[in-house]
């Protein structure tokens, strides 16, 4: 195998999800969620901007399928929405948005494009968050029963199932800095939140595994290499405690069914004491057959003195973000490739040979159509180039990494950032709907025909 070859059977992707593209909220019987609300209160979103529309993939999905094919992609991650299989988040499904889903993944295997499925991509029932939400008990059983109704209906032709996308997410940016929906800042209802994720994907885990033994089930984790801006203790105090939260809270009850005593000390009261019940660490730790890493980028930390306002990280804000001294995306993110490594390992580390798949990872950028019809963004190509790179690397030193999906596969609603930040390799003009292929895409289509990084 030479250096730039990747290994036989690879799996080469593009994710999406389904509030970012599909838009067409109010048809197929389709429920609120909480990004609708959300998004549509003032002063949450960008502009304003909405995903009412976003990249109207609910109408030209075939189009869409066609010009993945175009692009040789082998498999789309993409995710239900929970309320257009449940518009209130229980009871029977709703059979239109079940239809949907059916449609969506025939035509795929009519390309031969492997469905890869997320069944929750941060859009709760709005019914739900009115129940309590994550923080409340309950929503673990609904989650439970929706992934059900999902399997029952895709079960005999999706054969790679996530649960959850970033749990990190929903609990701490929905519920403790509040910025994504349900834009609630109660830190202890973060932490319930983050139990209760990890509670519903166990139980959702096992759910479809008691009907369908060859189903590969995982979950997908936003992990980030973390590290002290210098070797003082107080920082070196710091990236424990982000390490801990980000990584370590999700990584550790997952992989080995108990939470970090560390991170349960630095969170201290915000843990109520009746959160964690008897069985529920066996049940989040049920087994998994891959896990799914999303990268984007290194967390440089330092201690502060000051709490920082809309801190995502409860019991730990005074801790300050340093920017690095490298090139930034244009979410201001470290262009860090050396760090994916880092993440690569330490989780094959502790995961043995549970196989990985790198399910998210890419780059905004502010890209324009020039006169030539045509999206130059070299920014972009290097970040992918750079990425693939460290993932060879991570596979040469014995990582067990399966696959790599492109985030994303089209510019799409950028959830607090409205539509100001594209991480699409294929651009969308949002006043056409008009899709082009960014240079990066005809990069990443190289890449995938040959199986290896193209020289230079
Ligand atoms: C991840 C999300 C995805 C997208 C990228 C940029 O955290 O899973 O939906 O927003 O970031």
């Amino acid at each position: 195998m030479s250096d730039a070859r990747f290994p036989d059977g690879f799996v080469w992707g593009a994710a999406t999800a389904a509030y970012q593209v599909e838009g067409a909220v109010s048809e197929g019987g389709r429920g609120r969620s909480i990004w609708d609300t959300f998004s549509h209160t003032p002063g949450r979103t960008a502009g304003g901007d909405t995903g009412d529309l976003a990249a109207d993939h609910y109408h030209r999905w075939r189009d869409d399928v066609a010009m993945m094919a175009d692009l040789g992609l082998q498999s789309y991650r993409f995710s239900v929405a929970w309320p257009r299989v449940q518009p209130d988040g229980t009871g029977p499904a709703n059979q239109e948005g079940l239809d949907f889903y059916r449609a969506l993944v025939d035509e795929l295997r009519s390309y031969g494009i492997e469905p890869w499925v997320t069944l929750y991509h941060w859009d709760l029932p709005q019914a739900l968050q009115d129940a309590g939400g994550w923080p409340a008990r309950d929503t673990v059983s609904r989650f439970a029963d929706y992934a059900t109704l999902v399997h029952d209906a895709l079960g005999d032709r999706v054969g790679y199932w996530t649960t959850l996308n970033e749990p990190w997410c929903s609990a701490f940016l929905g519920y403790a800095s509040g910025v994504h929906a349900p834009g609630r800042t109660d830190a202890r209802d973060a932490v319930r939140a983050t139990h209760h994720l990890l509670l519903g994907h166990g139980l959702a885990t096992q759910a479809i595994r008691a009907v369908a033994p060859a189903a590969q089930l995982g979950i997908t984790l936003n992990l980030y290499a973390v590290t002290p801006a210098t070797d003082a203790p107080a920082d070196l105090d710091a990236a424990r405690r982000i390490d801990g939260l980000q990584n370590r809270l999700f990584l550790d009850p997952l992989l080995e069914g108990r939470y970090p005593q560390d991170v349960l000390d630095d969170l201290g009261p915000l843990v109520d004491d009746d959160l964690v019940r008897d069985g529920d660490l066996a049940t989040i730790a049920a087994p998994l057959d891959l896990l799914g890493i999303n990268y984007y980028t290194r967390h440089t930390v330092r201690a502060g003195d000051e709490p920082a306002p809309q801190s995502p990280f409860p019991g730990s804000e005074t801790v300050v973000m340093v920017q690095g001294e490298k090139p930034v995306t244009d979410m201001g993110w470290d262009v860090d490739p050396a760090g994916l490594i880092e993440v690569l390992d330490r989780v094959h580390r502790q995961a043995g040979p549970l196989p990985l798949y790198i399910t998210e990872n890419g780059a905004a950028f502010p890209d324009e159509v020039t006169a030539d019809g045509a999206v130059h963004d070299l920014e972009r190509t290097a970040y992918l180039r750079s990425h693939l790179r460290a993932c060879r690397s991570a596979i040469a030193a014995g990582v067990p990494l399966r696959g790599y999906f492109v985030w994303s596969l089209m510019d799409n609603f950028e959830w607090g950032h409205g539509y100001r930040k594209r991480f699409g390799i294929v651009h969308v003009d949002y006043a056409t709907q008009r899709r082009t292929p960014k240079d990066s895409a005809l990069y990443y289509a190289t890449v995938l025909r040959e199986g290896r990084l193209p020289s230079g």
